[in-house]
């Protein structure tokens, strides 16, 4: 039988993950949004696809719930994007009540699945998903470190012409303007960046990688980005489904890892059947556990904004700190 994927929300991530997983062939697909018709729609349309590209996952869209039950794997992109001007925290009361409600439902309809969450600001609505649902935290796993490693390693490969295959990058903290890229650790062929890019360029390019989402959010204008983040969801479901027990910068609740504690911070993370397999607890300069340490600072900041408003998101919700 074929592994069930929920994707909810059928805007441009939720829209542009399913195709990418109906594609690789390897487990059926449900879409679901609020708005009537759209899901429906765009995965018809999926569908219909799948003669020419040749896959027969099954693509179904439904604004019920009821279409989700038994998922392996559901994953949270609902939510309002980001405009110009506005920081990724900005969005959290409004994608609080939106992902506590969708947390339920799909916790009702698959209660043995596991959670990906993409809703920004992602560590927090991560945290949120993760009180809400009643899960162990190796099932409730939020997206955004390979995304942020994505945006650094294209930039890279782009200062030295070098293959985006042979950069590999560590960036670690929450998803947002604290985010931590660990430039010791980033090699290029093996060999450490810092010796093939000077110190200033390779600050601009750390700085690039961090405004990453809000370079596209400007040029865009009417929304964020989505081809990097649905790529980069769906290598989570490729490990998770697969049981590749790759280590890929996720961010998940950590319990005194990096000396940080019961909060969702971006580390890496080794995924493979049941979700978090294991977070791999490397070693840290001073500075650069210093600056981990303020990145979780920050996303805790984002919770306890939560946590003071919690009966406006969810009458049951107790506090996440
Ligand atoms: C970004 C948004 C999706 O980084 O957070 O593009």
């Amino acid at each position: 039988m074929r592994s069930r994927i929920t994707v909810v929300g059928a805007g441009n991530v939720g829209a542009t993950l399913a195709q990418r997983l109906a594609e690789r062939d390897y487990a059926d697909v449900v879409l679901v949004d609020i708005v009537e018709g759209l899901p429906q729609g765009k995965a018809l349309d999926m569908l219909e696809s799948g003669p020419v590209v040749g896959f027969d996952s099954l693509v179904a869209g439904s604004n019920d719930y009821a279409a989700t039950a038994g998922s392996d794997i559901a994953i949270i992109t609902s939510g309002v994007p980001r405009k110009p001007g506005m920081s990724r925290d900005d969005l959290v009361m409004t994608n609080a009540k939106i992902v506590s409600g969708v947390t339920r439902e799909l916790v009702n309809h698959s209660p043995d699945c596991i959670l990906i969450v993409v809703a920004n600001p992602v560590d927090a609505m991560a945290q949120l998903a993760h009180a809400i649902s009643g899960f162990s935290r190796e099932r409730v796993i939020g997206m955004a470190g390979i995304l942020d490693t994505a945006r650094f390693r294209t930039f890279i490969a782009q200062e030295l012409d070098a293959s985006v295959h042979d950069v590999q990058a560590y960036v670690l903290g929450g998803h947002g303007d604290t985010m931590v890229p660990l430039t010791r650790l980033t090699t290029v062929a093996g060999i450490p960046v810092g010796d093939l890019i000077p110190k200033e360029r390779l600050d601009t390019i750390v700085q690039r990688a961090r405004d990453g989402g809000a370079e596209i959010v400007n040029l865009l204008k009417t929304g964020s980005a989505y081809y990097a983040p649905s790529a980069a969801t769906a290598q989570m479901v490729d490990a998770i489904l697969h049981d590749t027990r790759q280590v890929l910068p996720c961010t998940v609740r950590l319990q005194g890892e990096y000396g940080v504690d019961g909060v969702f911070t971006g580390v890496p993370c080794r995924l493979g059947t049941g979700g978090l397999l294991e977070v791999i607890d490397v070693e840290l300069t001073d500075d650069e556990r210093a600056a981990l340490h303020r990145s979780a600072d920050a996303v805790r900041q984002v919770v306890a904004v939560m946590d003071a408003r919690r009966s406006e998101i969810d009458p049951a919700l107790q506090p996440m700190l």
